[in-house]
């Protein structure tokens, strides 16, 4: 059943955070740095398939890693939200939190998810901290997600039973400067795989 999104004013709430262990001890003990991967394009892009490389590839290096992806986190914490702007807002809100709290506990937090605007990636930016996120841009032609469609959700939307879907009848606002890019269409997997862990290991390691 659809839940109405209820923001609460936040008073009467002491938190404890001056008291609780810091993210430095954390990484100290995990001997890795975080960061949030935040990982955004469009559907078919590539995204789920490097950020579950990067995490197999991060785990055979002894990295302690977090992977957050959109269809897993929409069948969980965000079951309530379908795809109006508004849900898509709050949508990035959530996994923006979650992966604060990972990144907190010294995690490498790999995230895949549209986030189809640059206004709703820069939430999540202040959401997680300017030091801890890093934009990664899985870059893909619209033309050439639509050819892999993956998912047959393309097809779908072209036909109009998929409403409002990204990249079709709802806006993509590719980042105008990311951390990372990697061209999804242009290289192979291998190739892409290895770009992107080649930027990644610099940024987590300990010392
Ligand atoms: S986001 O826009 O809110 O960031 P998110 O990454 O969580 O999207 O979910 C995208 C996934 O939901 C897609 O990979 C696809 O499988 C599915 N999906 C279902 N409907 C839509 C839609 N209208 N637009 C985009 N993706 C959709």
């Amino acid at each position: 059943m659809k839940q109405p999104n209820i923001v609460h004013k936040v008073e009467h709430i002491y938190p404890i955070f001056d008291t609780i262990l810091n993210q430095q001890q954390k990484e100290k003990l995990n001997q890795q740095r975080a960061l949030v991967i935040w990982m955004t394009g469009l559907s078919g892009s590539g995204k789920s398939t490097l950020a579950r490389s990067l995490e197999n590839n991060l785990y055979e290096m002894g990295f302690l890693t977090k992977l957050l992806d959109g269809d897993n986190l929409r069948s969980g914490i965000n079951n309530n939200l379908g795809f109006s702007d508004e849900d898509r807002t709050e949508n990035i809100r959530r996994a923006a939190e979650v992966s604060k709290l990972f990144a907190q506990c010294g995690v490498v937090t790999i995230c895949s998810l549209i986030s189809p605007t640059i206004a709703i990636r820069e939430m999540a930016r202040d959401v997680i901290g300017d030091d801890l996120f890093c934009e990664v841009f899985i870059n893909c032609p619209l033309e050439v997600c639509e050819q892999r469609d993956v998912k047959g959700l393309y097809a779908k939307a072209r036909k109009g039973e998929i409403k409002k879907f990204t990249g079709i009848d709802a806006p993509f606002e590719s980042p105008a400067n990311p951390s990372i890019e990697i061209r999804t269409d242009l290289h192979s997997i291998e190739e892409c795989q290895t770009q992107l862990l080649d930027n990644i290991l610099p940024r987590i390691k300990y010392q």
